[in-house]
């Protein structure tokens, strides 16, 4: 690459954080929304989300040269990629942005995780909970994640035999997206959502909107106390649940769940794929705009925890009790770490 093209590449990659504070503001004031019917003037756009005119005027055509909106004949108007952005596209972005660009005072704090080898102290968990206006936030956050299976709302179905359970629990099921799919597709089968009290609450409604409630139950609990999680199941699934958690207390819950299920049940841990040798590593598919390298940052960050690689839950389930019995790719970069009790196998 040019010398010169190459410190221009690097300047932009150093000044992410301009863009992606510009993302979050124009998409919590729904600016887009307001350009959805064709273009309009910035004062236009300002009077309609109650901002100042010039301000908005200079914001919107900053953004116009990074492609995010069009500028023509004095209007602005939405790009393909802005387009994502309105409350009511089919695939709208809306919430995983909102989610995604909110966190850019935690990403100022990043030297303090790397120095600990651990989450950010006192960092807020639940920073979303802020967005106010006339957003719940709680129902942004289930939409943020739903967004991240819109192609695959289930991405083991059809690859991990699902047929031979009868009672699938999803521990840490969150709302029951991930649940529902699952039942649609497989009528005969029983459904137990276990998760946090409110969580689980939210859930249940979910479930009864999709005519479900009849073959599926939530139980509320905490699956650091082992005697809250259902033990009647033949399959134990959690999704994206281990990545927010360092090594210990990922043996923790692993060991209450082992603790309480069934001899011949199975353990389905879900996560993202993080290849073991440094060449994948390289050819990583990034399903969700980051590869699973920076989603692994994302969770030191927050949480202390990690994204793991084959090894390091073959080593976790040992710690647990457990024995890695297979592993099995899905759709969207994710893999199922199918397990079973150590001693009854
Ligand atoms: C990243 S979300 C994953 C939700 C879901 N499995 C999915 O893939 O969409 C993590 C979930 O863990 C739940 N959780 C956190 N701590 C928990 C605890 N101590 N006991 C049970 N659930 C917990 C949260 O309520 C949240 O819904």
């Amino acid at each position: 690459m040019n010398q010169a093209v190459l410190e221009n590449k690097l300047l932009q990659l150093a000044t992410g954080h301009q863009l992606a504070a510009a993302l979050y503001f124009v998409t919590v004031n729904k600016i887009p929304d307001c350009l959805k019917d064709g273009p309009r003037t910035a004062e236009d756009v300002a009077a309609a989300v109650g901002l100042p005119a010039r301000s908005v005027y200079r914001l919107l055509r900053a953004m116009t040269t990074s492609g995010i909106f069009r500028l023509q004949d004095g209007r602005f108007s939405l790009t393909e990629i802005s387009d994502l952005l309105r409350t009511d596209h089919a695939r709208s972005q809306r919430s995983k942005i909102l989610l995604a660009a909110s966190d850019l005072d935690v990403w100022s704090r990043l030297g303090e995780a790397v120095e600990l080898e651990d989450a950010i102290p006192d960092v807020k968990k639940d920073w979303y909970l802020e967005w106010g206006r006339d957003e719940d936030p709680i129902m942004i956050f289930d939409k943020a994640m739903r967004s991240y299976y819109f192609d695959a709302p289930a991405p083991l179905l059809g690859i991990y035999d699902f047929d031979s359970i009868n009672t699938l629990v999803d521990i840490a099921g969150g709302d029951g997206g991930h649940l529902i799919e699952i039942l649609k597709a497989h009528p005969d089968m029983k459904g137990i959502l276990y998760e946090q009290p409110e969580t689980a609450r939210r859930a249940q409604g979910y479930i009864s909107e999709a005519g479900l409630s009849g073959r599926c139950v939530c139980v509320a609990g905490d699956f650091f106390k082992p005697e809250s999680i259902p033990g009647d199941g033949d399959a134990y699934m959690m999704r994206n649940i281990m990545h927010c958690w360092a090594d210990e207390p990922c043996r923790q819950i692993l060991t209450n769940i082992a603790a309480r299920m069934p001899d011949t049940a199975r353990i389905l841990v879900m996560e993202q794929k993080l290849p073991s040798s440094d060449e994948q590593l390289n050819d990583c598919v990034e399903h969700w705009g980051v590869t699973p390298a920076w989603w692994d940052m994302l969770m030191l960050l927050w949480f202390g925890g990690a994204e793991r690689t084959e090894d390091e839950f073959k080593t976790l389930y040992e710690a647990a009790g457990l024995k890695l019995t297979n592993v099995l790719e899905g759709r969207l970069g994710t893999v199922v770490y199918e397990g079973a009790k150590a001693s009854a196998i």
